[in-house]
Parts: C-alpha cells; structure tokens; sequence
C-alpha cells in the first residue's frame, strides 16, 4: 500500500502554513510565542485534511496544549489511516534569535508506520547513501566506527568531516575525532538539518555522530527511508522517562533502532523553511504575500523536491 500522491500538496500545505506561523516570531527573542506560532496552524491544516491522523511523534505526550500531543488525533476522521510525526518549530532558538535553519517539519505513514519514541534524547549516527547496510553500530565507538567508514569511502580518514551537536556531554566523541584529525562542524542546535547535511549530491558532513531529541531521530529516519543514507539510534532513558518509554509500547530500552526499525512502508515529509537553511529558504515577506520554500520527499513516488510556493496575508 502507499500514500496516495493527492496528500503531498496538502501536507506541504501543512508545513508551509506553520513555518509562516512562525515567521511573524523571528528575531522576538521568545523561543515558546514562535513554536505556539507555528503549532496553531500546523494543528488547524492538519485538521482539515480527510484522514485519521495520529500523533505518533509530537512535542509532548499527553494533552498540553498548544503541543501537538502523542495520541492526538488529526484530520476529519473520514479518510485514511494515517502516523503522523511533527516538530512544527524545529530550531526554535534559532527562530527566536533570527539564525538560519529554523524549519517546520512533518513525517507521515500509513498506520502503524512510525515509531512513538518518546520526547527524550536519543544517541544517533547518521551516514548518507551508497554505503554498506548496517556499517556503523553505536557500540563500536567512535574510533571504529569511523576506521569503518573511512574504508568503505575510500577516504583517508583525515579527509572525513563530522558533525557534531556542540554540546558538553559529546566530548568525548569529540575528544577521538580530533585525535584522528576527522574535520569537526560543530552545530549548536537543529539537529535534524545536521543529521541529514550528510545526505545530497554533495553532501557537507560525512557523519552526524550526536545525541539530541528521539523525535528528532525518527524524523531523520522518516527522511532517510525516502532518501537513502542510515541511521541508527538508541534512546537515552532515566527511571521516569523509562516509565513514559513502555507507556508508548517500548520493552527494550536498550534497542539499538536502524531505518526498519523506526519506519515502515511509504513516507511523505515535508519540511518548510523559517529562516533559510540548508534544507530550504525561509519565509520571504513580499508585502501583500509570503513565498515559502518547502524540501518534499515522497517514498513510493520516488519524489525529492524543492517547492516554492505564494500565499495571500
Ligand atoms: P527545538 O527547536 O524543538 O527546541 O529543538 C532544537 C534541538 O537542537 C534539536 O534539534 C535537538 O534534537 C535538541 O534540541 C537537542 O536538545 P538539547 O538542546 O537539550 O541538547
């Protein structure tokens, strides 16, 4: 079964209504009026597309309004079964503080698609397309992993280039990376657009090698199923965010999750630039209109495209 190709309009729709949400927030310095900002609409598109939509990966995991909740239910309720995952501000510093690569981003499948992780941190790596199924593995460390993938590049090591989340709990990752002089981008937020800068026909990064959000991970996943590349994740679990873990059905808490493990069958996703970014433009205010710029991918059709798209204000 896939999803039929009448929804990629309307989900785009989605994305480029939140990210014009959000737009108004840029430079507000106000990190929770910018998600709200992009929430509101994400939650009134998504509302009025005929399916039964389900909130699989959401912002939050019971009803918190204005968070798009685990379990929320979308659409009219008469159409197709659809798992949805959102992050309707991803970057939302960078919205507040007017830096680039804010995006709003959704991922659907049909029922039962995609993983519910829940909003913890989850441990990932992430390599682009054309490489050897299941390269890296989390438990190698980073010193084979990145020997592993040196060798199947054909690089020198040297030559590699990781990114990395600047955050203090990577140091040690970044401790072995500089002694085997792999270059280091370091990003200080958004992690979705630097786990998928290894991706493209000229891909920026090697390797994204960070922990940062679970539903961030299965977004990434949502987008490499459709594009090629890997990843594999595992979610990062203290005593209270195990209990959440099972409540959404999770019994190993120490699974290492690949692509297959996180998505099945055909995917939509569609994310729309905030502020410009590698994934794509941000809102442009033309007066009387807004011009948005939408990256969508849709599995089954072999779609991969940069849309642009005009709305009235
Ligand atoms: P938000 O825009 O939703 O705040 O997320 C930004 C982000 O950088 C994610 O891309 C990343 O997965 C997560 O935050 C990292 O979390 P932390 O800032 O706690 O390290």
């Amino acid at each position: 079964m896939s999803i039929n190709k009448k929804f990629l309009n309307l989900f785009s729709r989605v994305t480029e209504k939140a990210a014009i949400g959000a737009f108004k927030f840029i430079g507000k310095k106000d990190k929770i009026a910018a998600d709200k900002g992009a929430v509101d609409p994400m939650r009134r598109e998504l509302n009025k597309i005929n399916m039964e939509g389900t909130v699989v990966i959401g912002e939050g995991e019971m009803d918190e309004a204005p968070m798009l909740y685990i379990g929320e239910k979308l659409g009219t309720l008469n159409g197709p079964k659809f798992d949805i995952a959102v992050d309707p501000l991803e970057g939302t510093k960078f919205t507040a503080n007017g830096e680039p690569n804010a995006f709003s981003v959704l991922a659907i499948s049909e029922q039962g698609g995609l993983l519910s992780a829940p909003d913890t941190y989850m441990e990932k790596i992430v390599i682009g397309s054309n490489l050897p199924k299941n390269l890296m593995d989390i438990d190698n460390g980073v010193e084979k992993n990145i020997k592993l993938l040196a060798e199947a590049k054909s690089k020198k090591i040297t030559e590699l280039k990781a990114c990395v989340l600047k955050r203090p709990r990577h140091d040690h990752i970044v401790k072995v990376l500089k002694k085997m002089e792999v270059k280091i981008n370091y990003i200080t937020d958004g992690d979705i657009a630097g786990a998928l800068s290894v991706i493209g026909d000229k891909p920026v990064n090697d390797i994204y090698y960070s922990t940062g959000g679970a539903p961030e991970g299965v977004v990434v996943a949502a987008a490499l199923s459709c594009y090629g590349g890997q990843i594999q994740g595992r979610l990062v679990l203290n005593s209270e965010e195990k209990v959440r873990a099972k409540k959404l059905g999770i019994k190993d808490f120490n699974k290492k999750y690949n692509i297959e493990d996180m998505v099945k069958g055909d995917v939509i996703f569609c994310a729309t630039g905030v502020t410009n970014g590698d994934l794509a433009r941000g809102v442009k205010d033309l007066g009387n209109e807004y011009e948005v710029n939408t990256f969508i991918l849709h599995k089954s059709q072999n779609i991969i495209k940069s849309v642009t798209n005009i709305y009235n204000k």
